[in-house]
């Protein structure tokens, strides 16, 4: 009985074996379509990488281009703003240029007047003559020295230039109109006249203002015009 089974064994295995096949042959269409399959899932994935790269550099590319623009955009206002600022800056150079010019003027002058006999007093010169001339050559006199006969606005001005009084000496002050007023149009209106003055003595015409002694002060007194007397030139001058 066993020899029976032996025997058929090949045949059992052939049998098998030939399933087998035949099992092998009926899956091979399923296999194929999973390998296609496959393979097209694998060529869409190589597509999807090559549209990927191919369409970079493009969309880059606009990047680029958008933030060129943003940088060309901020240079342009960052230049304008700078000559903007560079434009301020050159008149305020101008600016500071012409006080340096007219601190330059005001000191040469200073030293000038300070060294040719003008005496400085609270942001004046004064300037006294050593001879004598008539109210309005002693004015003209002035005017070429850049300066004009003395507006006293102050008593301490006043005290000031009693120190320096020889006798009879012009101030910036006449009358015109009827109206004593000072060298510059301003009216007189803190006067310092002496007792009794000003008096149009005798009807004479004084329209022209003096310093002289009266008492034992100095105060001013109206006198004619044609007179010949010393005189005072004040140039104002701050620094
Ligand atoms: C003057 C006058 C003045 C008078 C005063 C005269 O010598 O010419 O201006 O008022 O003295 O006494
Ligand atoms: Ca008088």
């Amino acid at each position: 009985m066993e020899m029976v089974v032996l025997e058929n064994e090949p045949e059992v295995l052939m049998e098998n074996i030939s399933n087998k096949d035949n099992r092998d042959t009926s899956a091979a269409p399923g296999l194929k379509l999973y390998r296609c399959v496959a393979v097209s899932f694998g060529l869409l994935c190589i597509l999807q990488i090559a549209l990927n790269i191919s369409l970079r550099p493009p969309l880059n590319h606009t990047n680029c281009i958008s933030n060129s623009e943003d940088m060309t955009t901020n240079l342009t206002e960052e230049r304008d703003e700078l000559k903007r600022k560079l434009d301020d800056l050159k008149s305020h150079q101008n600016v500071l240029k012409s006080e340096r010019d007219e601190l330059k003027r005001t000191l040469n002058d200073f030293a000038h007047r300070s060294n040719n006999g003008w005496l400085y007093f609270s942001h004046s010169f004064y300037y006294i003559s050593p001879i004598k001339k008539t109210w309005h050559d002693s004015r003209n006199d002035c005017l070429q020295r850049e300066a004009d006969l003395v507006i006293i606005n102050s008593k301490e001005e006043q005290e000031f230039i009693q120190r320096w009084v020889k006798n009879l000496m012009w101030i910036g002050l006449s009358k015109r109109d009827g109206i004593w007023k000072w060298v510059d149009g301003t009216r007189l209106t803190q006067s310092l006249w002496c007792a009794g003055e000003p008096n149009n003595h005798k009807d004479s015409g004084e329209e022209c203002g003096e310093i002289r002694g009266c008492g034992h002060d100095h105060g001013w007194n109206d006198e004619k015009c044609s007179n010949s007397n010393f005189w005072i030139c004040e140039k104002k001058m701050a620094l």
